[in-house]
């Protein structure tokens, strides 16, 4: 394993965090979905976010469990507000998220392949949210 400076690990845990609990949520609004297309998104989505996950663990050698608060928050917020709320919410995490993988991707070449998936995630999202109208 290659050595990483302090600041990347730190920033890998928390990416890690991130994924897990994200995999989570996706899993959740997966299952809460009637429409069997989104559900094919939703989970495959859920799946890349693991995927993630497991590219961070590599690096950072240990497990990181999710955010209980997160997936419980989302999951209330598409209850109450429903799935297009939720999916809204997503979208906007997906583009908001602090991690500078291009920075990252210097000492974890895996880390521009994750940032460029993200931006996929957010884009199918988008597609999803549009075609609801
Ligand atoms: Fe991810
Ligand atoms: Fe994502």
């Amino acid at each position: 394993m290659k050595t990483i400076t302090p600041l990347v690990r730190k920033q890998i845990v928390q990416a890690q965090r991130n994924e897990i609990t994200e995999y989570h949520i996706y899993k959740r609004l997966a299952r809460k979905t009637t429409n069997q297309k989104n559900k094919k998104i939703l989970n495959s989505i859920a799946d890349d976010e693991l995927q993630h996950y497991k590219i961070w663990m590599k690096y950072s050698g240990r497990e990181v469990g999710p955010s209980r608060w997160d997936i419980l928050k989302f999951y209330w917020m598409a209850l109450f507000f429903g799935l297009t709320f939720g999916l809204k919410q997503m979208e906007l995490g997906e583009q908001r998220a602090q991690i500078n993988y291009n920075e990252i991707g210097k000492e974890i070449p895996e880390a521009i392949q994750i940032g460029k998936e993200e931006n996929q995630h957010e884009k199918e999202l988008l597609k999803m949210l549009n075609s609801k109208g």
